[in-house]
Formats: structure tokens, sequence, C-alpha cells
């Protein structure tokens, strides 16, 4: 079936199978890779986007569902080729190591600053409890989070 949809602001078209995931549609027909492919069961968050501004795992959402829709992905964050403020924020606390869980964590991250600003730690924790990093035990995404908010 050929579904449209407003990916980061473009309207785009794609042919999908009628039980390929949002996931495939975007890595593998739209030339989006940022979000990406780890568990394939809503588990690890790595594929996080935000599907009419609510934030789901990519995964778990078919391509057939999003037609005449809206998803946003972590490629769409950046503004005038400026990095989103989270981004910078993972960067410059060394919050990225093998950067697989990177994608989802911004885009949970930058969920949770729209609805709560000034998060609490307690809340941080909470809003990234979906999203599993191997690497980095987690407390520099905390602390990513956090300067992200005071900026
Ligand atoms: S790949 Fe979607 S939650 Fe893990
Ligand atoms: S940085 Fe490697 S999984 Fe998170």
């Amino acid at each position: 079936m050929r579904i449209e949809v407003i990916v980061n602001g473009e309207r785009l078209e794609a042919d999908v199978w009628a039980g390929e995931s949002l996931l495939t549609t975007l890595r593998d027909r739209l030339d989006l890779p940022g979000s990406k492919n780890a568990c394939e069961q809503g588990e690890c968050g790595s594929c996080s986007v935000l599907l009419d501004g609510t934030l789901v795992c990519s995964c778990l959402v078919l391509a057939a569902q999003v037609d005449g829709h809206e998803v946003v992905t972590v490629e769409g964050l950046e503004e005038n080729g400026r990095l989103h403020p989270v981004q910078e924020a993972f960067a410059d606390t060394g919050a990225v190591q093998c950067g697989f869980c990177t994608p989802g964590f911004v885009v949970a991250a930058v969920d949770l600053l729209r609805r709560i600003p000034d998060p609490s730690e307690d809340e941080i924790r909470e809003a990234l409890s979906g999203n599993l990093c191997r690497c980095t035990g987690y407390q520099k995404i905390l602390d990513a989070v956090q300067l992200a908010a005071q900026r």
C-alpha cells in the first residue's frame, strides 16, 4: 500500500507492505537511519520518534497507521543547521559512547522537556525508563538532560 506522511516537516510517500513497521519504513525506504533498530519489541527505546507529538517506539507502530500523520525523528530536531539543545548537551557531557541508544534518548528527552521544562531527577529517570543503554551507566545521560533543561 502507498502511504503519505509528513516526516520532519516534509511530505513524503512510500510503498509499504501491510505488516511493515514505521521503523523499517523510516530506515529502509525514507533514508532516515537515525532511529535505531535494536530489539524490535518495544523494549529498548532506540527507535523512539514523535508521532503527532507523542513519543512512540516506531518498531511497534505500523507504517500503515501513520498515513496522513506527522512524524519527527532525531534527524528532524536540528533547526537551521544547528543541533537541538538536547543534542548539544549529550555531546557536551559525554553522554554518548557507542551511540546506538542516543537517538532514542535524545527524542525521549526532547519529549520530556517539552512537557516538563525543569524536570526533577526522578522525573528524568521516569521519562527515560523506557530507554536502555549498555555503555554509559546512565549518569552522563542524566547530566545531559539536566544541562539541556538549564540551557
Ligand atoms: S527497536 Fe523499538 S523499542 Fe527497541
Ligand atoms: S552509548 Fe552505547 S548503548 Fe548507550
